[in-house]
């Protein structure tokens, strides 16, 4: 384990690389020094033996000289040579003095015809050895100058250099063997340390995070753990900031009334809120990672969302989903972190935002066709008038008499529909809800009523009465009941009767019945009479002259009170209004 270890590998090469440099050094160091301690130890074992042969050589005579030398070189051991002051050769012991060279350059003789003494190594190309020389300036048959010169082989030197080269190969090994196994337990426990610094910081981006403590040290690797449990500390800090931060803003979508999705570059989903969930009707909560079209079944969505995520723009479109049968308006955007795409959709529910619209559409296409008949009529008999009917004595008074029926329509048009935009008006104030005498309110439109009644046979009659008051409008609940009896008389058959009764129903309610004896309504219409415009019989409505807007202005004011207005009708045979309203305390 350890020995496959890189940083013990490491360790070990630097330990033996460090070991080879040191040894080359001192192998280096070493052989010079002992070289140098050993070639001084033989010079001064020659020099020692060259004062003993001074003396003796002085009393030699010069044919002896030769036989001396070769004795006095037995006795040492060195070759022996003895040189005059002009550096012939006079005498050696191994060589013919004749064959010899002028020796007056050699290094040590030239040093001893100075100094007296001369050392000198060199390499002997003559017997291919180091030698060592000494020369000593002696005085020969009584004259100075003459050069005793002393030569050795350094054999000695070898073979201490041997040993001690040995000896250093031995120190070698036995260090190598210490570093391997120092470098073997520094290593083991710098990869421990190593190891436990590489868990600590593996737990920081985990799920969980370590919560061992590294141990102290004082080195770098002890730097590093304290930066390391300092960084622990900012990053629990900082997720769980980004935890609550992410849980606020999940919590945001979630609670939102318009549906979010999003979804990666895949169009697989990443998050989707409760209002998608429910505006795709399917699957809620969606599982996160599920693709786009097993959660929306219309191509619409996908193909907008695949749109944006193609061409990186915002888009807004209106679609309908047809899982909720609901108009949305889809506001979908490209979204973009770092390396990772996706797009972003939200859905805003415009369903009753259409349907409000349809109704504003509807509404003035009503009444500008509401408008145009009396206005056509108009036209058309006043160009009749003009065109000559004017001087028609029989008939331009029936004409004057169409067109002031027409205009008092269009007056009677244009005060029903500004009844109706006063009660819708947003913002207006309301009027504070008085006590009113339903009585009262009762009588003062049956007062109202009363001439046309007459006229068409039909009789006002009163029958429960209770003394009760109610809470709302004086004046608007007596326009609802003009409205209502107005009906009741308009829509009954000659001597048909009208009956209103006033009772208390439960607790603080009243209830205001009006029934008729008159031509009903058929079962199909009940639903829709209260829709402006709305008349079941167009043609016989005009006739007595009626804009099909007074129901509806009776709902209105009813509703506006807090109450509540309801039909029962039976084709032929009669109708019943019923107005509920709250009872004033
Ligand atoms: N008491 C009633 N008897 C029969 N039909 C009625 C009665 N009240 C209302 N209707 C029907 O409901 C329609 C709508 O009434 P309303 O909104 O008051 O308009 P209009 O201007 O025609 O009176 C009438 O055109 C009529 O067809
Ligand atoms: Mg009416």
């Amino acid at each position: 384990m350890t020995f496959r270890s890189p940083i013990f590998r490491k360790l070990l090469a630097s330990a033996f690389l460090l070991i080879a440099v040191t040894l080359v050094v001192l192998d280096f160091y070493l052989t010079r020094y002992t070289a140098a301690r050993e070639v001084q130890s033989v010079q001064q074992r020659l020099e020692a033996e060259a004062r003993i042969l001074e003396t003796e050589a002085a009393a030699v005579p010069l044919p002896e000289l030769e036989d001396w030398a070769r004795q006095a070189s037995q006795r040492t051991g060195a070759r022996v040579t003895i040189v005059d002051p002009k550096g012939l050769a006079l005498a050696d012991s191994h060589h013919d003095p004749e064959s010899m060279e002028n020796h007056a350059t050699r290094p040590e003789i030239v040093a001893a015809y100075q100094q007296g003494v001369g050392n000198s190594t060199r390499h002997s190309a003559t017997i291919n050895r180091d030698l060592c020389y000494m020369a000593l300036r002696v005085t020969y048959n009584g004259e100075p100058g003459y050069i005793l010169r002393l030569a050795v082989p350094l054999e000695g030197v070898d073979s201490s250099l041997a040993a001690i080269r040995w000896r250093i190969v031995w120190a070698s090994l036995y260090a190598a063997l210490v570093a391997l196994i120092f470098a073997y337990f520094f290593s083991q426990s710098f990869t421990q340390r190593i190891a436990r610094l590489r868990v600590f910081a593996e737990g920081l981006v985990g799920a969980h995070f370590s919560q061992a403590e590294l141990p102290p040290a004082d080195d770098e690797l002890g730097a590093l753990g304290r930066s390391l449990s300092t960084t622990a500390v900012q990053l629990r800090d900082l997720v769980d900031r980004v935890s609550v931060e992410s849980a606020q803003r999940e919590a945001i979508l979630a609670s939102m009334v318009e549906g979010v999705l999003a979804v990666d570059s895949s169009l697989r989903i990443t998050f989707a809120n409760d209002s998608f969930a429910r505006a795709v009707g399917g699957l809620n909560p969606i599982p996160a990672k599920m693709p786009l079209v097993e959660v929306v079944r219309a191509p619409e969505l996908r193909e907008l969302l695949a749109g944006v995520l193609g061409t990186g723009q915002s888009v807004k479109k209106r679609m309908q989903l047809p899982a909720a049968e609901r108009v949305f308006e889809v506001q979908a955007a490209p979204l973009t972190s770092g390396s990772a795409r996706g797009a972003i959709a939200i859905l805003h529910d415009i369903t009753d935002l259409e349907r409000l619209e349809r109704i504003r559409r509807d509404f003035v296409a009503n009444v500008s066709h509401e408008l145009r008949t009396p206005l056509t009529a108009i036209r058309g008999y006043t160009e009749t008038l003009l065109e000559g009917a004017l001087e028609d004595q029989e008939n331009n008074r029936r004409f004057l008499e169409i067109i002031k029926a027409h205009a008092i329509r269009l007056n009677n048009i244009a005060s029903d529909l500004l009844t109706l935009s006063g009660l819708e008006g947003a913002g207006k104030a309301r009027p504070d809800p008085e006590p009113v005498s339903v009585r009262g309110a009762i009588e003062s439109a049956m007062r109202t009523l009363e001439a046309e009644a007459r006229l068409r046979g039909v009789s006002l009659g009163c029958g429960r009465m209770e003394d009760l008051q109610v809470l709302g409008d004086r004046l608007q609940i007596e326009q609802a009941l003009v409205n209502l009896l107005d009906n009741a008389v308009k829509f009954n058959r000659p001597s048909g009767e009208v009956l209103l009764e006033v009772t208390r129903v439960g607790e603080g309610r009243v209830k205001i019945t009006l029934t008729d004896t008159g031509i009903g309504i058929p079962y199909e219409d009940l639903p829709r009479i209260f829709e402006r415009f709305y008349r079941v019989d167009k043609a016989r409505s005009r006739e007595v002259g009626g804009t099909g807007l007074g129901l509806s202005i009776v709902k209105h004011v009813i509703e506006r009170m807090n109450g509540t207005v309801s039909v029962e009708s039976q084709l032929g045979k009669g109708s019943t209004f019923t107005l509920i309203l709250p009872a004033a305390a």
